[in-house]
């Protein structure tokens, strides 16, 4: 039987890259039901479709994480579609473009914070309240990023973000311990993905673009999709039943927090 046999899930995202690779491993865990939240709903049917019938039942939704109104419209469908209430969270959306600070606007920084920070807000708001009802424990999976944990020049309001999920996890981990609801972040580095793509062409350097990551990298590599879904798969299932507000790096060693 699969780790996730009999959950119902819910993954942001889910239309490309890192949280497609999610959805596959939830489904090779034979959850019960996987919903895809994703802007992009040909991506998000896309993964749908790469998954196949079997045993979890695959959903896709076009949602704007950043929209409140369309989140809580969204996971009630999905609640009715599914037939209960969400086990498993993963806040995997993210969106960044490279550019010094001080050649930024407002509404750039607008944008960066509804997208990846307001974005877990509205889903963690909207979730939480169903899991804490319906009183059965829960998962939720913040996606941050190494630029979080460090900074990361070009990519300061997006760093700001990422660090602002971070600390926002670890308190609801605090506050929702007593319901038996985990909230863990998993912090990508370099990962091979169409969003790695998006901040690479960017920037005035594309071309060096991966040989200074490789660089920096102790495992010299860029990382691939999958092996960053590992480690959130793994946060989802009872192996992880007492790892309870960590931050877990998945960047082949950029980050390594004593
Ligand atoms: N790829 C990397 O190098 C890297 C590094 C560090 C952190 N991350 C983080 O990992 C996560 C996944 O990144 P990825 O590289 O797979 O990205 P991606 O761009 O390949 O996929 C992101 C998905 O989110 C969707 N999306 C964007 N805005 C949305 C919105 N407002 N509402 C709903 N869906 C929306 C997109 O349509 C897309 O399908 C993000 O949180 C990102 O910040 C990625």
């Amino acid at each position: 039987m699969g780790k996730l046999a009999g959950k119902i899930a819910i993954v942001t995202g889910g239309g490309s890259g890192i949280g497609r690779e999610i959805c596959k491993q939830f489904a090779e865990e034979e959850c019960a039901a996987v919903a895809i939240f994703d802007i992009n709903l040909e991506g998000a049917q896309e993964t749908l479709q790469i998954i196949g019938s079997g045993t979890t039942k695959v959903f896709a939704y076009k949602v704007d994480v950043a929209d409140t109104a369309n989140v809580q419209q969204a996971v009630a469908q999905f609640v009715e579609d599914a037939g209960g209430s969400p086990d498993i969270l993963v806040n995997n959306v993210g969106w960044d473009q490279a550019f010094w600070f001080l050649d930024t606007q407002p509404e750039f920084w607008d944008k960066l914070i509804a997208i990846n920070y307001k974005g877990v807000l509205n889903m963690c708001w909207v979730v939480l309240k169903l899991m804490v009802a319906a009183g059965r424990g829960g998962r939720v999976i913040n996606v941050a990023s190494d630029a979080g944990r460090l900074g990361a020049a070009h990519e300061a309001v997006y760093s700001g973000c990422k660090g602002a999920v971070i600390t926002f996890t670890k308190a609801l981990a605090r506050e929702h311990s007593r319901h038996n609801i985990l909230c863990n972040v998993v912090s990508p580095g370099a990962t091979r993905t169409a969003g790695y793509d998006n901040v690479k062409y960017s920037r005035d350097d594309p071309e060096q673009f991966d040989a200074k990551n490789e660089r920096q990298i102790p495992l010299r590599r860029i990382g691939e999709p999958g092996e960053v879904a590992r480690m959130i798969t793994f946060l989802a299932t009872d192996d992880a039943s007492y790892v309870q507000g960590q931050i877990i790096s998945v960047s082949g060693g950029l980050t390594m927090v004593g």
